[in-house]
Order: structure tokens, then sequence, then C-alpha cells
């Protein structure tokens, strides 16, 4: 949530680099938009005096802006993309917000719990504002250190010991970064629970919510930890804690390329992660099994005996997330025997769960900064359990605050509506649960084998159902003017219903809703009247028990009650073909691994249908990529 960006370089003339601040900071906006998009604004250091520009809307309305009122070229720049919380997304509430005479400039991402009885004080003391915003409360607080506190002294890192200051009176999350007037070529910037890396470069160096506010310039990486203070210039990058005490920073080299992050020819984002998705399948499975086949996790860091005590697992994520973690459920029960829940991160801690040292928690999160699910975290360790994390994105800090992390490689995910980070994330807790089941013993070793081997071609069957897409998406082109769809599955067709749904809400704006088909008959089925549409998650009729009599009978169930029936069905289902309008096949693949080809039609769907109604199918209204937000 809230994209930030801060460079300091050096002029052309040093020889070296000379990137203009402003250049480097709009290329990393961006690249960032991806993650608020509700207005934009950047500041430069220009000979003793901060310049500015803001404007509400996306990052368009800053450029159009700067077209008609341009800034210098600087060396010293911080920018930002804003997804709003405190006022609405206006010009005045965009960020950066001025203080200290206009001489001092700062943008934050987070949200500042104490604001208000902040504000109170500051205004006690004769200050006035000009926003909503708990941002321009800090930025008050800290010209009022900065200036009254310190005397405006930048002999002995001023704007550093007030940011210093400021934080220790700051209470919620926050990623602060600050330049001031006085100190040209400083660049200040604080995080609590909330991301922020440095980039390093040579005779340069850059900071970012994430890695591609920079991706540009520099694959040199520093994850700070939490509560650090980072000051750089051109040739330095300096970290303490809130209390001025040296701290060093993790270097990383990050290992994708700028390309990864392109559409690379596709209408959207969205649709080229969609076409991504045979690669992110392979390369979450790449490495991690031997020649024989075996499993191998010997990334995963915890102590394999402690593992084999486990007798319960939570799984913690949000939203899409939260549907692979029920696809897992089904799985890992299967096959560890052990009792697994899944719930959603900010329903977790506040309901007082049973916990022990006994229990693993599996937390599952693209971004690794999703406030809700990083909190829920904290308290599972706190109350003993085991922690491992599965994650995208390499250095974030879910994996930093869990004892262990499985890494999913999908590569960066840009488009805000989640697809490949969720096949990646399915892949990833089925390794986890094999593994489990390995240390065990609750499996034979040739299961395990021909699981992995059955998900070894799941990337090929991906590819088979993007390549014949074509008659999905003339379907939901003709469906753009619908006002609800339904979706239906058993099993974990399931969370595949729910993830359908969700997808489609979030970028097509229509009302569709997600249930277990054995529900309807409990009332969801007052829903279904003449031409409702209803996808249904058929499962293959060569699985277990009578599942799949029992979805065709549910499909029956709404087909008499007027519903036009959309069937996601298994090649060679030839049965179901009576009762459908419409069939897509899925091909052939064990039950268990299914929703990694059963979601792909859905993603389709929504995608096609949200662009043929001429949305922004990359970045959906009041939504932001990475939720570092309660
Ligand atoms: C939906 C979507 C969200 C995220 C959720 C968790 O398409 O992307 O529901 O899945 O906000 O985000 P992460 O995985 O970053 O923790």
């Amino acid at each position: 949530m809230c994209g930030i960006v801060g460079y300091v370089g050096h002029s052309a003339d040093r020889g070296n680099a000379g990137h203009s601040a402003l250049d480097v900071v709009l290329e990393g906006l961006r690249r960032l938009e991806y993650r608020g998009y509700d207005s934009a604004g950047v500041a430069v250091v220009s000979e003793g005096s901060i310049e500015f520009r803001k404007k509400s809307g996306k990052l368009s309305n800053l450029l159009a802006e700067l077209e008609e009122h341009p800034l210098p070229v600087t060396t010293t720049g911080i920018g930002h993309t804003r997804w709003a919380t405190h006022g609405g997304p206006t010009d005045q509430n965009a960020h950066p917000h001025l203080a200290d005479g206009g001489k001092l400039a700062l943008i934050h991402n987070g949200i500042i719990e104490n604001f208000a009885e902040l504000k109170l004080d500051l205004v006690a003391k004769g200050y006035t504002f000009e926003s909503e915003t708990d941002t321009e409360v800090a930025a008050v607080l800290l010209g009022d250190i900065f200036r009254t506190k310190l005397g405006g002294d930048v002999s002995d890192g001023g704007l550093t010991k007030a940011m210093q200051l400021t934080c220790q009176s700051l209470e919620g999350a926050f990623t602060l970064l600050a330049v001031h007037a006085d100190q040209p070529g400083v660049v200040v910037a604080a995080r609590r629970n909330s991301p922020l890396v440095v980039g390093l470069g040579e005779g340069e160096n850059f900071l970012g919510s994430d890695v591609s506010g920079f991706i540009d310039y520099t694959r040199r990486a520093v994850e700070l930890g939490q509560d650090q203070i980072v000051t750089i210039t051109a040739d330095s990058v300096e970290i303490t804690d809130f209390f001025g005490a040296p701290a060093e920073g993790k270097e990383y080299h990050v290992d994708w390329d700028p390309e990864s992050a392109t559409k690379g020819g596709f209408s959207s984002f969205m649709e080229k992660e969609i076409h991504d998705q045979p690669d992110a399948v392979r390369q979450t499975l790449l490495g991690r099994s031997d020649l024989n086949g075996n499993l191998t996790l010997d990334e995963l860091r915890i102590d394999p005996e402690e593992l084999k005590k486990v007798n319960k697992i939570i799984v913690l994520a949000c939203g899409t997330a939260a549907y692979a973690g029920t696809v897992a459920k089904y799985a890992i029960e299967n096959w560890c025997r052990i009792p697994t829940e899944v719930e959603l991160a900010h329903e977790f801690r506040y309901r007082d769960p049973i916990l022990d040292d006994n229990t693993l928690v599996v937390s599952i999160s693209q971004s690794g900064e999703t406030m809700d699910t990083l909190m829920a975290v904290r308290y599972a360790r706190e109350q003993g359990a085991k922690t491992i994390s599965i994650c995208n994105t390499n250095g974030s800090t879910i994996p930093r605050e869990s004892d262990a992390v499985l890494y999913t490689h999908a590569g960066p995910e840009i488009a805000v509506a989640s697809t490949k980070a969720f096949l990646a994330q399915i892949t990833a807790a089925y390794l986890l649960g094999l593994y489990l089941a390995q240390l065990r013993g609750n499996i034979f070793s040739g299961q395990i084998k021909d699981v992995l081997a059955d998900l070894g071609k799941i990337p090929a069957k991906i590819q088979t159902i993007l390549d014949g897409a074509g008659p999905l998406r003339e379907l939901a082109r003709s469906m753009a003017n619908e006002q609800s769809i339904l979706f239906l599955g058993r099993h974990v067709g399931y969370p595949v219903a729910l993830e359908g749904a969700l997808k489609l809400k979030e970028i097509a704006y229509i009302h569709a809703e997600g249930f277990a088909a054995g529900e309807l008959k409990h009332g969801p089925i007052a829903l279904i009247d003449e031409g409702k549409p209803v996808f249904v998650v058929v499962p293959s009729p060569r699985g277990r028990d009578s599942l799949h009599a029992k979805v065709v009978s549910n499909i029956q169930e709404v087909r008499a009650r007027g519903a036009r029936t959309l069937v996601i069905a298994e090649e060679g289902d030839e049965a179901v073909k009576a009762y459908a309008e419409h069939v897509f096949y899925v091909p052939e693949t064990p039950t268990l691994l299914m929703p990694l080809l059963t979601t792909v039609p859905l993603q389709i769907f929504a995608a096609e249908l949200a662009a043929a109604k001429g949305y922004d199918v990359d970045q959906p209204r009041n939504l932001a990529k990475s939720v570092t937000v309660e």
C-alpha cells in the first residue's frame, strides 16, 4: 500500500551516472504504482529549497502536471504513490507534505495511530494543517523537532537525529522518507511494520517500498530490520535504530530482471501474469527434488525433529492467499494426517486461538508485507508456535520474522489481482505438505515421487488451457452486462469457486459469490432465477467416492430453477455435457492437484470480461497490491 521512492546521486559533472533525481523517482513510481493509485507526488531538493508537485488520481495526472510545471534537474528526490487511508484522494492530501516553513518534505506509507493526540499538541504549539492526513502530522512533528529541539543544526546529521526523535513518538505502522532543503544530497528514511528496501548503486543510492522502485538501476538491495532509520547520500548508506545505535542491513541480490516486470506485449499485466503461470509453477518446483525424484527442501531451515512433533497446522493468510491455503488444507490433511485449519489472518489473533509449541503456523503471502498476516504471525510466535512462511518476495518482512521460509518463484506480480502467485502458493504448499508427510513417514517415497511427477506435468497442462481459451474469452465478452454470477465447487473445487468469484468482483465489479456446492440447498439456491449464470467446478469422474455425482446433482438443481450452467470439467467427462450450456475442459490430473488447472479458466474469464467492460484490469478501483495497513 502506497509506493515510496527515494534517490540521491551526484550531478552529471562529477563524471558518473548523474541521473536526474526526478527521472529516477518517476520511473520508480511507474513501477510501484500498483501499490496505490489514488494520488502521486514528488519533491526534489534544489539550491536551498524544496520544489514539489502532487496531484490526485493516477500517476499520469502528476506527469501531466509536471509537463505543465516542470521541476529542475537535481540530485536528490523522493516520490510517492498513494492508497488513501486518512483523508480522501485529493491534491491536498497527496504526499509529499511540507513542514519547517516549506524546507522539509515528507512522504509516508502506513498509519500513524496516535496522530490525533500528536496533532493536538502541535496545534497547541501554534501549527496549522493543510490536509486531513496523519502524514502531515509526522511532517510537522519532524520539522518541529528539527527546528526547535535541534536548532536546525545540520552539522551533525540533523535530519537523521530529528527522524530518530520523531519515530520515538510515533505509534502504528510507517515508512517515512524525508528531505530537507538545508541538507541537500541526503534522504532520511525510517521503517516500522511497513516495507522499505535500500538499493545500492555506484555514486548513487536508492530507497523503495520494494525493489521494483529501483530495479532499472541496480540489483543490489539491502533489507532493513524493524524500527530502523537509514540515511542515504550518493556515496553512503548508514543505518541506525530509533535511538541512534548503529545497525546492519542484510544485502542481497535481486534475481529478477526489469523485463519480467513489463507487460511483454500483453494488453495488461494480469494477462501477462496469467500466461506466466506455467513458468511460475515450474520455477517453484525447480531444485526441490533430486535426480531420483525425491523431495529435497533443505532450504527449510527448521529442525526436522521439531516438525515431526507438530500435531496441528494453522494456515494464515488473506484473500487469494487464504484460498491457496484452503486448497493446501485438503492436500496436507490427506498426505500428513495432521489436523489443518485455515484462518483469515485478521480474524485469527482476535479470537484467543489455541496454539502451542507443537502447532505449526504456515503463513501464505505474495508480498510478504500484508499487515494482517504479519501481525498474526507475530502473535503465533509469541504463543510459541513454529512459523513457516510461503512467500513470493525475497527480503520481505513476513519471511524475515518467521522461523523458516519456502519461497514461491512466480517472479514479480504487478497486477493487483493475484494470479500466478496463487498457483505458485498452492504449488509450494503441496511441497510443504509432501515434505511433512515424508518426515513423519505418512506416505511412501514412491507416492511422493508420483505426486512430484504429476506436479511436473502441470505447467504443460496450464499451457494447453491457455492455448485453448478462445471460446471462454468469447463467452466472457458476451457476458459483460451480467449483474451477478455465482460459482460452485466441492472439495478442492470449493476454494477455486471462491477464487473465481473474487477475481470477478475485484476487477469487473460484478456481484459474484462462491459457494460450496453442498451448501446451495441451505440458502444460496434462493438466488437462482431465470438466466442466472452459474460456474460449476466439477471434480473428476475418476475421483473419490461420489463427489462427481454429487456436483452433477447440484448442477441439475440450479438448472431446474433456470440457471445457465457454465462448467469447468476434466477432459473426457462426457456425462457433464448434458447439463451444461458451456463446458470448458481442463486436462486430466489427480484430484488434489486439480486447482492448479481449474482456476485458470476462471482467471481468464474475469480478465476478459473486465477488459470488455473497459476497466483497468491491473489497477481496479479502491484496491492496492500490498495491504500494509490493518
Ligand atoms: C486478490 C488479491 C488479494 C491478496 C491478499 C493477500 O486478487 O491479490 O486478496 O491475495 O491481499 O496479499 P498477500 O498475498 O500479498 O499477503
